[in-house]
């Protein structure tokens, strides 16, 4: 299957799975940035996509994408009418998410869409329809969901090991976002629909996906104080119920110095504990650990010796798992698999997303 990359910031990682995906070629690269264009290492002169540099093979960082193969493309529409590609991905900024997936659609070509599905409720659904009018295959980028460490707590939820759950709690500190993105559109509202629909959406599908539960309510409180260059929160607080029962709680920090996600999964039986950072040796804990990803898994008042651990490295940091994320929707493309995320997985955390901002302004 023939694949083509617009945009490439993250889209880079998406370039790298199709690079090493069994069911898709990496045919093209489009994007509007002539740096970006011209060396496959380009992205990486500016900073914040730094991390995705270690998903290459060094020798292709100085080549031209002409020199590997990968056709250049500065339009879209260009793109789109190449009878050859028949798989995109979509990976850039939030607001153009409908237009361009829409676009992607009425040419008949399969689609991996960067999350949020749009940044406007009504818009995500349109991409719905167009995906029943196309009958082409869609996966959105909810890369969480095949992270190893995720994917484990999931297994264990669905084990009964800890009984029906009743509680989820997610904590994640981050650093603000940076200023490379093309026209800064990250930092404005308008663009982005800011830091809850922005990047929240992520942490809203994992309380659904890990407790297998729909949202019944959402209450958030946040405040934008900290950061001057954003035009919107930069501390947020959502409290949920669950439709069959059952509470959840986010809290999400953009002040940070360094990447820490922890993630509780309370049951009737027991509680799934889970921390993931981005480099082994962290400065959040003196640099003591060498794990990646770690879940725990225990009972009350259980033995130590009796409670469960696993632990993985680089494969549960974020490039990994959207480079995994992109062999996974090549493989449903090609083989009409189920992708990991779907639309109607991105409608409902954009739209509880956009719930929880409402009490905020
Ligand atoms: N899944 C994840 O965890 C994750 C992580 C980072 C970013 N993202 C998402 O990926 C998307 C892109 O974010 P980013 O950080 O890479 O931003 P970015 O600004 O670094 O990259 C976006 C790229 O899109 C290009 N572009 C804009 N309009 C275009 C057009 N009409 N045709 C072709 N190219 C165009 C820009 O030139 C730019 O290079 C966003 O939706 C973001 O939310 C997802």
């Amino acid at each position: 299957m023939k694949a083509a990359v617009v945009g490439l910031g993250i889209g880079m990682a998406h370039a790298a799975g199709y690079l090493e995906s069994p069911d898709a070629e990496l045919y093209a690269v489009c994007d509007l940035l002539p740096h970006r264009l011209q060396r496959v290492g380009g992205t990486f002169d500016s900073g914040s996509m730094l991390c995705l540099k270690q998903l290459f093979d060094e020798a292709l960082l100085t080549k031209t994408w002409q020199e590997i193969g990968v056709k250049i493309f500065t339009d879209i529409d260009l793109l789109l009418a190449d009878p050859e590609v028949e798989l995109v991905s979509i990976c850039t900024p939030d607001f153009l998410h409908a237009e361009h997936a829409e676009k992607v659609l009425k040419a008949g070509k399969h689609l991996l869409l960067e999350k949020p599905a749009d940044i406007d409720l009504d818009a995500a659904k349109r991409i719905r329809t167009a995906i029943q009018d196309s009958g082409c295959r869609f996966g959105l980028g909810y890369e969480f969901r095949v992270n190893p460490a995720i994917e484990k707590l999931r297994e264990l939820r669905i084990s009964g090991v800890i009984g029906e759950v009743r509680a989820i709690s997610l904590h994640h500190f981050r650093t603000p976002f940076k200023h490379d993105k093309w026209n800064n559109w990250i930092q404005q509202r308008v663009f982005s629909g800011g830091l809850i629909v922005e990047e929240t959406c992520h942490w809203i599908d994992l309380v659904r996906f890990l407790s297998g539960k729909e949202i019944d309510s959402i209450h958030c409180t946040a405040d934008s104080g900290i950061l001057p260059e954003t035009d919107f929160e930069d501390a947020v607080f959502i409290n949920g119920t669950y439709r069959e029962g059952g509470v959840f709680q986010i809290a999400h920090i953009l002040t940070g110095f360094d990447f820490d996600l922890k993630i509780a999964v309370h049951g009737s039986q027991g509680t799934l504990w889970c921390a993931l950072k981005d480099e082994p040796y962290s400065i959040l804990d003196n640099g003591e650990t060498s794990y990646c990803g770690l879940v725990v898994a225990g009972q009350p008042g259980m033995a130590r010796e009796k409670v469960q651990r696993w632990t993985w490295g680089l494969e549960a940091t974020e490039p990994w798992n959207i480079r995994e994320l992109v062999k996974r929707v090549a493989e449903s493309a090609a083989q009409g698999v189920e992708p990991p995320a779907g639309i109607q997985d991105g409608i409902e955390s954009l739209r509880w997303a956009i719930k929880a901002r409402e009490c905020t302004i």
